[in-house]
């Protein structure tokens, strides 16, 4: 079986971007893939976090995790704290790490962009938001992963990680990496915010009207799509260059019915935007309905705590091989 590896940092609510372009797949691989599926609660340190909500959000996210259907007999499913080595190999490998490149990476830049904007101002712009793709590579590789599902916003992370992967195999000329290939849906890899959707939509997107949040409740999530931008065109049809707003609905209302966009467009012929609206709002409804009911049994239970607990001591098993392996031959004495 080939190694999978994923994680979701616990920056907010996770929204239907999140659940499409990553949490949906995750749990669809799990019978064909040996997968490590991780709550990057390190990852979300980058933005100074309050720690009462961190925690909370930490919880939330497994229990999201577990009622989307991840099932703790088939994945690994972990908090990356738990695992002290994704901080270890991150140091090793920002010692390989170009300022150059990391300065491309275009998350930085929106995200650095968004708090200069939004938030405190420079000085809140920290040296692991900088790093933090560094850290991203070190989980991919720690677990030798072959196949990496993420959203469209993360491919340059995931080149990123192989770019290191294959600069460490050749510097001390060994197969120490395995060099992991993104797996990025065609259709669903960047659904895009319900406010403006020239951006992604994003769990941390200081506009709540902006997402659908997964645990948004069946009044919410029509307010939010009647309200979400389209055109004056009046015309049902795909086209995300020119028609945005109404290519996102039609791309959700796909990717959660199986219906091809082809066919709904051929659906919605002679109908307007209110109709489409409704429908794709009660499909979310419905589609959402069994993941919330599911959330509400788990989230205080002592199952979860189990799980993860579970789920770190497998990773450390895994994380601590690889990470012993490239010590070793980058020289440092054992
Ligand atoms: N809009 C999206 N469409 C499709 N996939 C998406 N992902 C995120 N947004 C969309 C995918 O979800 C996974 C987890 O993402 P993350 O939490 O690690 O960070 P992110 O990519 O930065 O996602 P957010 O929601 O925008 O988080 P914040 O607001 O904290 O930065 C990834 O596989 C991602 O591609």
């Amino acid at each position: 079986m080939k190694r999978v590896f994923s994680g979701i940092q616990p920056t907010g609510n996770l929204t239907i971007g999140n659940y499409l372009g990553a949490l949906k797949r995750f749990v669809r691989m799990q019978d064909e893939y040996e997968c490590f599926y991780c709550i990057v609660d390190l990852h979300a340190l980058t933005v100074m976090p309050d720690p009462a909500t961190l925690r909370q959000n930490t919880l939330n996210t497994a229990a999201v995790y577990f009622a989307a259907g991840l099932d703790p007999q088939k994945s690994t499913t972990f908090v990356q704290s738990h695992v002290p080595q994704h901080s270890e190999m991150a140091w090793l490998l920002q010692c390989l790490s170009y300022y150059g490149e990391l300065g491309r990476m275009t998350q930085f830049k929106d995200k650095r962009e968004q708090i200069e904007n939004h938030k405190k101002g420079q000085n809140s712009i920290t040296a692991g938001l900088f790093t933090y793709p560094v850290l991203m590579a070190s989980d991919i590789l720690l677990y030798d992963t072959e196949v990496v599902p993420v959203g469209e916003d993360q491919r340059q992370h995931v080149e990123l990680t192989r770019d290191l992967a294959n600069r460490a195999n050749q510097i001390i000329q060994a197969d120490t990496f395995v060099v992991p290939e993104p797996f990025i849906p065609k259709v669903g890899g960047k659904i895009m915010s319900l406010r403006d959707p020239s951006k992604k939509m994003s769990k941390s997107d200081p506009l709540d009207a902006s997402r659908i949040n997964l645990l948004d409740s069946a009044d919410e999530i029509m307010k939010k799509i009647r309200k979400s931008k389209t055109d004056s065109e009046g015309i049902i049809k795909y086209d995300p260059l020119l028609k945005a707003g109404v290519s996102n609905l039609l791309e959700i209302e796909s990717l959660f019915t199986g219906i091809s966009i082809e066919n709904l467009e051929k659906d919605y012929q002679d109908q307007g935007y209110g109709y489409l609206k409704k429908r794709v709002a009660e499909t979310i409804i419905t589609a959402l309905k069994p993941l919330q009911e599911r959330y509400y049994d788990l989230r205080d239970s002592y199952e979860i705590r189990d799980y993860l607990n579970q789920g770190a001591e497998r990773a450390r098993e895994v994380a601590s091989q690889t990470l012993k392996r490239y010590q070793e031959r980058i020289g440092l004495y054992r």
